[in-house]
């Protein structure tokens, strides 16, 4: 037996077109899955090309898209079985007092609904068996003042992956969530990001950001069939993060007291 093979399996990835959606669909790729690269970025045909994988334009918050997304990956390569949801956003830092409903609504519909939707057609189209993944954040377990929206939105999408892994549980499809401390992709570098990609070197006891195929492979672990006890997980992949604080973060801290 080869472990962690994916080979023949057919696979979907949604924000396949940068980070780690990218480097994720590029991993499933090279263990051997079909891989149907989603993204609302029609440049994504390009990259799809390059890997020998099947692109579908997609936005994940909307329904129609999701569903045509998942049928279309169906009739390309026959029934899913993984399904990674794996697109989103980030928004400006801004504190409670400050937030307007159209950032949150913009937030709940790309990083909520495009998961939900996703889940809800992803294992229609899916054999007994399959796989669903879902991209949260380390943010779901709390994170700086100014960064309501996006935790908001993160901790439903751990929510969601709870339930769908017990209503999915008699099909033996497996659902689990993955919350990533910051990654070195575009993201890290947008509006929204400032504060986190200050500080997190410190705070983190790796003292780094993550990098996107060291993602990638945890997504690659729990998508193998090596994994058929795991279901309903949120797992952090942080650098040591939620252990506790840094040695270096302590320093900073004691020097400044001293000063
Ligand atoms: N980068 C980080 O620090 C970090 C940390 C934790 C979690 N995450 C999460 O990881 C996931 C991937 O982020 P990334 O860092 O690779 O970011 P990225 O910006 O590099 O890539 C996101 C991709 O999603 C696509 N996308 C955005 N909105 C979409 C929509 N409505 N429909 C379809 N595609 C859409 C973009 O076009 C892009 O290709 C996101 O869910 C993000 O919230 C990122």
């Amino acid at each position: 037996m080869e472990f962690f093979s994916l080979k023949s399996k057919n696979a979907v990835v949604t924000g396949a077109g940068s980070g780690l959606g990218y480097a994720t669909a590029k991993r499933f790729k090279e263990a051997g899955a079909n891989v149907t690269m989603a993204d609302i970025n029609e440049k994504t045909a390009e990259l799809a090309r390059e890997l020998g994988c099947h692109f579908v334009k997609t936005d994940v918050s909307c329904e129609a898209d999701m569903e045509n997304l998942m049928k279309s990956a169906a009739e390309q390569y026959g029934k899913l079985d993984i399904v990674v949801n794996n697109a989103g956003i980030i928004c400006p830092e801004e504190l409670l007092e400050n937030a307007d409903s159209k950032t949150y609504e913009s937030l709940f519909h790309v990083n909520v609904m495009g998961v939900v939707f996703g889940i809800k057609y992803g294992q229609k189209y899916m054999n007994d068996g399959g796989v669903i993944l879902n991209t949260a954040s380390n943010s779901a377990n709390g994170d700086y003042a100014g960064y309501g929206p996006y935790i908001m939105s993160k901790i439903s999408v751990v929510g969601i992956t709870k339930v769908a892994a017990i209503e999915l549980a008699p099909r033996k499809i497996r659902v689990n969530c993955i919350c990533p401390n910051t990654i070195d992709t575009p993201m890290a570098y947008a509006d929204g990001c400032e504060t986190e990609l200050q500080v997190m070197g410190i705070q983190t006891p790796l003292a780094r950001m993550c990098k996107a195929e060291e993602a990638a492979a945890l997504y690659h672990f729990l998508a193998a069939d090596d994994c058929q006890y795991i279901t309903g997980e949120d797992i952090y992949i942080d650098g040591g993060l939620k252990a506790g604080p840094a040695n270096q973060m302590i320093d900073a801290i004691l020097a400044s007291l001293e000063k």
